[in-house]
């Protein structure tokens, strides 16, 4: 399903008018709509219907709690890459057990905090950590359960700062020494070696690249198991993507699982994968209000008051984020860039677009923006980060009020 959609020339979330939440609530304003999460989340738990599996949801690309409370009751798992999420994920009512933790850099209080808690699993990213989490689940009289996160030296073929699983990459271990790793590993007090982890990247149009390093994966697995190390679980990570402009390839989630389901028939595995954007990408959308239109020689600007301090993706990825106006427009289309009021060139939310012919008091719609949009916001320029809203139906919230200027200050002395 497609939740946005516009209905007699006014654009909807749902059954919510846009324009009525934009007026009430303010803009920027972030707008999630809850039946496109859950039908994107179903959509994997039901494509791995018949193994045994869990879908973690990656908290990184959004962690609102509204919506993380809302996959949680809908019986998810939550892949975590800091305290912070872990923290995010309690609050939201999700269970400490259904918790895999990722990431490179897990401090020690990190750890700590998430053995207390009774996390699922960690994803280890180095010998030395390993080591770490030993040490420290011995002093609290603990057993971690460890998966190692493997570089399998795939190409994902996306963009290079959001791809991950080759050899000249920051993450995981070297599939060519992990195997060494796990041997070492083996010996360690506090920590049960249960899993092989990857995740090789982001955005992935073409799931290709999944499946290989899926198989590079299971022939570990098989190896390992030779070595006498008893692996039980998978995770395969996430990374499918979304088509951000209108008519671009979507990857088929259900063809790919049935494939993968495939390829660990009779292997006796828990199937786990961690997606993001997948899940809560097209389910949102920035609305923000035209300030003012302007003309600098050959160029045509539509300053809004959303800006890169809201939606970074932009600036950061050259991202396409179709913009759209919440009332379709009497006065045809114009080519401009639709810019923000931060002291950057860089703050924009598309260039060179041909848009509707928006007017100052008209508000737009920034799509697609319900993965890495309100995460990714700051403070820059002391602007204070936008609401966000929650549709069900006909019903609206706002699930997160805008920052005020108090908020702004808070802490500082
Ligand atoms: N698991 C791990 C270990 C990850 O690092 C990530 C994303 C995910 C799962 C979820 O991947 P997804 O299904 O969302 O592709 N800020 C960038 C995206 C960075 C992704 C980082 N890792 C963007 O706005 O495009």
């Amino acid at each position: 399903m497609n939740p946005f959609e516009y209905r007699e020339g006014v654009l909807y979330c749902e059954d919510v008018e846009l324009l009525k939440v934009a007026e009430q609530a303010g803009t920027p304003c972030y707008v999630y709509s809850s039946a496109a999460v859950l039908e994107r989340y179903r959509t994997y738990d039901e494509g791995l219907a018949g193994a045994p599996h869990r879908v973690h949801y990656a908290v990184k690309a959004n962690g609102n709690l509204a919506l993380l409370r809302l996959l949680a009751q809908a019986g998810a798992g939550f892949d975590i890459v800091s305290g912070g999420e872990l923290y995010r994920v309690l609050q939201a009512g999700g269970k400490p057990g259904d918790v895999v933790f990722s990431g490179v850099g897990k401090t020690r209080d990190e750890i700590e905090y998430a053995l207390n808690e009774g996390i699922h699993s960690f994803n280890c990213e180095s010998e030395a950590e390993i080591g770490l989490i030993s040490a420290l689940a011995v002093r609290l009289g603990k057993t971690a359960a460890v998966a190692l996160r493997v570089n399998p030296d795939v190409d994902p073929a996306t963009h290079p700062y959001i791809s991950t699983g080759l050899k000249e990459n920051k993450f995981g271990i070297d599939i060519a020494e992990v195997e060494d790793v796990y041997q070492r590993a083996a010996s360690l007090p506090g920590v049960r070696l249960t899993g092989v982890s990857c995740h090789i990247g982001s955005q992935l149009l073409d799931a290709a690249p999944l499946v290989e390093a899926a198989r590079k994966l299971l022939a570990l697995v098989d190896r390992l198991r030779g070595r006498g190390i008893a692996i039980t679980e998978l995770d395969l990570g996430g990374g499918l993507g979304v088509p951000y402009e209108p008519g671009n390839a979507r990857p088929d989630v259900a063809a790919f699982l049935s494939g993968i389901k495939d390829l660990v028939a009779g292997k006796d595995l828990f199937l786990m994968f961690e997606p993001g954007r997948s899940i809560v990408a097209e389910a949102g959308a920035l609305l923000a209000r035209v300030l003012y239109r302007k003309r600098n020689g050959d160029k045509e600007f539509i300053i809004v008051d959303a800006s890169m301090t809201d939606l970074i993706r932009p600036a950061l990825y050259e991202a396409h984020h179709q913009i759209l106006p919440l009332r379709q427009s009497k006065f045809g289309s114009v080519t401009a860039d639709i810019v923000g009021p931060v002291c950057e060139s860089g703050d924009f939310l598309a260039e060179n677009r041909e848009v509707a012919n928006v007017l100052p008091g008209d508000m737009v719609a920034a799509m697609t923006a319900g993965a890495y949009g309100f995460v990714m916001a700051s403070n820059y320029n002391a602007r204070p980060r936008p609401c966000e809203v929650l549709v069900d139906g006909a019903e609206w919230h706002v699930v997160r009020r805008r920052e005020s200027l108090a908020d702004l200050v808070r802490g500082e002395e």
